[in-house]
């Protein structure tokens, strides 16, 4: 039995993946000692969150080489980029406003806010990034966010009126902290906005891949709804954006004075017209995933029988689970091609697949190609035209197998 994260209650499992190494242990030599942990996703029928039930301790997730970059990708940039413009369009009339960026990363949003001469500050733990950051302009504190380190902030600047983090909510196990923090840092009319993969997206898809270690939260308007009014805030606004492959973005507002946009009840109905408040909505999620495995799996050993080769497209920390679930390793897949330098000549972790440059794979013209960077889908398929016009195809997975 375990207990939820955010309201202590028990909570139903809903899928187990069995033993699981880190999203993103890739490893330099095969015969590594790995560090395994049992991946489970587990849902609380009393506040609606879905979470994993182990989660790993920081030091095995997050090592000296851990450099997540968030602006490797053309399509984000332009996403954060929006990002920065709706909140410059919201500050309009406020003068001398502060934003501050929670997991600022390397600075693609607050590169935009600061380039403006707006008053910011980014949040970011992870000090090679954040030296990034701040070759971006960009005006860092390095330190996890909470009560303690928003109290500083206030007594250096102020209180903010804009406090916000993209893909990072869903990452901090204790998120109470974070809540704690933000109300002692955000202004009575000021306005908190996060975005994450989208509970009803992955449900809907089938998107197992976003279940990995670094993941401990897969929110929905149900569950931030909950978890927001425990820390006397309100859910006044959702947006679905199209990244990561769906994501939401929540609005909360503190205090008096709001109004709650009808998009609001609009999702948790649809949420709960899937029977997301309640086990019967994850019952199938299940099968749907095993069926994926399986016909994709089906599909690879096909094409390997009849002789031709395939390669992976981006060695993403969500691949980690499919790979490893659907048992899909080197006598599959050739190698995975990647564009970030830290990971070519590595090893995929748990099933060892080489890890090989973006060179390589246009050199290489393989016949099939498994997009692994399937969030990234749109940009990559128009990038690679000219592989696609020479014969190559792409293989998808969700919501089931498609050869493009
Ligand atoms: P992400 O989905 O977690 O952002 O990770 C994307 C990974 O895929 C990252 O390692 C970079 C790689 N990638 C490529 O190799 N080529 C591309 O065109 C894109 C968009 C990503
Ligand atoms: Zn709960």
């Amino acid at each position: 039995m375990s207990h939820c994260k955010i309201c202590t209650s028990p909570t139903n499992d809903i899928i187990t993946f069995g033993g699981m190494p880190v999203a993103n242990g890739f490893i330099n030599v095969v015969g590594q000692d790995e560090f395994v942990f049992d991946l489970t996703v587990s849902f609380c029928t009393h506040c609606f969150m879905v979470q994993l039930k182990e989660t790993v301790p920081p030091e095995k997730m997050f090592n000296d080489h851990y450099h997540f970059m968030s602006s490797t990708s053309q399509g984000m940039a332009v996403h954060f980029e929006g990002n920065a413009k709706e909140i410059i369009d919201r500050l309009a009339g406020r003068p001398d406003s502060f934003v501050v960026e929670l997991g600022c990363n390397d600075g693609p949003m607050l590169k935009h806010i600061a380039a403006k001469g707006i008053r910011h500050l980014g949040v970011e733990p992870s000090g090679n990034v954040a030296d990034l950051a701040q070759k971006n302009n960009v005006r860092v504190l390095k330190e996890f966010f909470n009560q303690k380190t928003a109290a500083q902030i206030v007594q250096k600047d102020g209180q903010a009126d804009v406090i916000c983090g993209s893909n990072v909510f869903c990452h901090i196990e204790d998120i109470h902290s974070v809540f704690t923090g933000i109300s002692v840092l955000l202004k009575e009319d000021g306005y908190v906005y996060f975005e994450d993969p989208y509970l009803m997206d992955i449900v809907e898809q089938s998107s197992f891949d976003q279940i990995y270690d670094e993941h401990v939260f897969y929110y929905s308007g149900l569950s931030v709804r909950e978890l927001a009014k425990r820390h006397q805030l309100e859910l006044v606004d959702m947006v679905h954006q199209d990244v990561h492959g769906g994501s939401m973005r929540y609005y909360l507002k503190k205090g008096a004075g709001y109004t709650v946009h009808p998009r609001v009840e609009e999702f948790i109905a649809r949420e709960k017209s899937l029977k997301l408040d309640q086990p019967a909505g994850y019952a199938s999620f299940k099968d749907h995933v095993n069926q994926i495995c399986h016909q994709l799996r089906h599909t690879l050993e096909e094409i390997k029988h009849k002789g031709s080769r395939i390669v992976g497209y981006g060695a993403t920390s969500k691949s980690t689970t499919l790979l490893n679930y659907a048992k899909i390793g080197p006598a599959l897949v050739d190698y995975i091609s990647d564009n970030t330098p830290y990971k070519i000549n590595k090893f995929t972790p748990g099933m060892h697949i080489p890890i090989r440059s973006y060179e390589t794979f246009l050199e290489d013209q393989p016949a099939y190609t498994l997009l692994l960077a399937w969030n990234h889908r749109r940009e990559i398929l128009e990038k690679e035209k000219e592989y696609r016009r020479k014969g190559g195809k792409f293989i998808t997975f969700f919501p089931a197998v498609t050869i493009e």
